[in-house]
């Protein structure tokens, strides 16, 4: 056994697709690449917490400390095949400012659900380009580097404002392959990420919606966060247009 494969029988992986179910799929010949499963059971425990995320009966800084475990498990490797990257990727035109987005078309693969209930996209960015600082509201979602590094920043939102939000910042330091964070309502709600390599890859997914009562849209809210310096640590950050948030930061 490798060790990715002792990894994924010992922890919550195996909790929705057995090794032993795998064995017998590889056995069958239904999968061409015998790695495959890795990244579909992982993908399918990602989507099982945006299932207990959604109504809420997992609370959202739980979500993420779940999801955060799961991420240091994955198989870098392994996730990029499933998600065909390099077909993704191939002849790619980036943009000159903000990232490029890619959706992964995931094959069929058993005990992944073919609806998953997450959104998922790849970003694709140049060196120096930026996704640009933004929080949401009514959304949780993780960033997993694929490939490059970056420059990551995320801030707590503390409250908000028609023009402003109340920030305090939570996280700043590189990111390089294999490396995560996470958003939710309650804690590091915005995030940007600045490559620092001459090209770099996030695997982003996101649950939105998660309280059908909430009243707004799970879409970015883009701020400046370099804003005025308030008492303990907090700065009161701008709210932006896409166009000027990509100008300032893109
Ligand atoms: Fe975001």
């Amino acid at each position: 056994m490798n060790e990715s494969r002792r990894q994924f029988n010992g922890t919550l992986l195996g909790s929705l697709l057995t090794y032993s179910l795998l064995e017998t799929i590889f056995a069958d010949d239904l999968l061409a690449d015998e790695v495959r499963p890795l990244a579909a059971a992982w993908l399918a425990d990602l989507d099982q917490l945006g299932r207990d995320l959604r109504g809420a009966p997992l609370e959202q800084t739980t979500w993420q400390d779940k999801v955060e475990e799961l991420h240091s498990q994955v198989d870098l490797a392994d996730l990029l095949t499933f998600l065909d990257f390099d077909k993704l990727t191939h002849n790619l035109q980036y943009r000159e400012r903000g990232e490029r987005s890619l959706r992964p078309q995931l094959p069929e693969v058993e005990g992944l659900p073919r609806e998953l209930v997450f959104g998922q996209q790849i970003f694709a960015l140049q060196k120096d380009r930026a996704v640009v600082p933004h929080g949401h509201y009514n959304l949780a979602s993780s960033f997993l580097v694929l490939k490059g590094e970056f420059h990551g920043r995320h801030y707590d939102r503390l409250e908000d404002d028609r023009t402003s939000m109340i920030i305090r910042p939570t996280i700043d330091r590189q990111f390089g392959p294999g490396e995560y964070s996470t958003i939710s309502e309650h804690r590091d709600n915005v995030h940007w990420f600045q490559a620092t390599s001459e090209t770099a890859f996030i695997y982003n997914m996101h649950v939105v919606n998660l309280q059908p009562d909430y009243g707004r849209p799970g879409g970015r809210v883009y701020i400046d966060p370099h804003g005025e310096k308030l008492s303990g640590g907090r700065i009161r950050a701008e709210k932006l247009r896409a166009a000027e948030a990509l100008r300032r930061y893109g």
